[in-house]
């Protein structure tokens, strides 16, 4: 997707386009950290170098995905991405993902921030009418997080998905434009 000239600044973060001057040992790091890859599709198989740049080809190459780096203000460092994926502007519907990598910056509200300004893009610049995502069980606070938003739960895939071998249902998830709850930075996020 064009995404050259996006860049969504809001209290704590700064989405920017992902570049290939992104993905280093750091970023690799993130992908072959279980913790962190654990509800995430690429599961357990460790990511090359290779892998990640092809990853980021298929979004420079496609009209209908958007993958933007997650920049943390205070400390300027990327610390994950936010993607925008199979935008249809038939149905005007788009998926999202998010990824914290770097772990010393979960538990602070940042992909709640993260979130609500891809999202308030996909709806107000790109004009879609719904936003999809897909939670693994288990996965509580990305499900939180997504609920706080104005999410709900519209189906189960029932085992769809393997942690560590178990099979684990995915929340499918959905959110109308008019439901979106509109990131207030008068509002701490908790
Ligand atoms: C999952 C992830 C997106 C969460 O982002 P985060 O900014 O660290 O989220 P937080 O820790 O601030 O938690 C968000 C909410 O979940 C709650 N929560 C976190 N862990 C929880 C747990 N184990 N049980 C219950 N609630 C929990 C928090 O209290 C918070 O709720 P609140 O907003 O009501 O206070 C981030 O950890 C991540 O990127 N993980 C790796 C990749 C991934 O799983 N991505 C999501 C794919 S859908």
């Amino acid at each position: 997707m064009n995404q050259q000239s996006v860049v969504l600044t809001g209290d704590t973060v700064i989405l920017r386009p992902l570049t290939h001057s992104d993905i280093g040992q750091e970023y690799l790091s993130w992908l072959n950290d279980r913790e962190v890859t654990r509800y995430l599709g690429v599961g357990g198989s460790r990511s090359t170098i290779a892998d990640v740049e092809k990853f980021l080809e298929k979004f420079e190459d496609s009209p209908n995905d958007l993958a933007l780096a997650i920049i943390d203000r205070e400390s300027d460092l990327h610390i994950g991405n936010v993607t925008l994926n199979n935008v249809s502007m038939v149905h005007r519907t788009g998926d999202t993902g998010l990824m914290i990598g770097r772990k010393d910056f979960w538990g602070r509200g940042l992909a709640f921030q993260a979130w609500a300004l891809i999202i308030e893009h996909a709806f107000d610049q790109m004009g879609l009418r719904k936003v999809i995502a897909g939670v693994v069980d288990g996965n509580t606070a990305s499900l939180r997080t997504l609920e706080r938003l104005g999410f709900k739960i519209e189906g189960t895939l029932r085992k769809e998905f393997l942690v560590d071998e178990e099979p684990r249902d995915i929340y499918r998830l959905g959110l109308f434009r008019e439901e979106f709850r509109r990131f207030d930075s008068s509002q701490p996020p908790r």
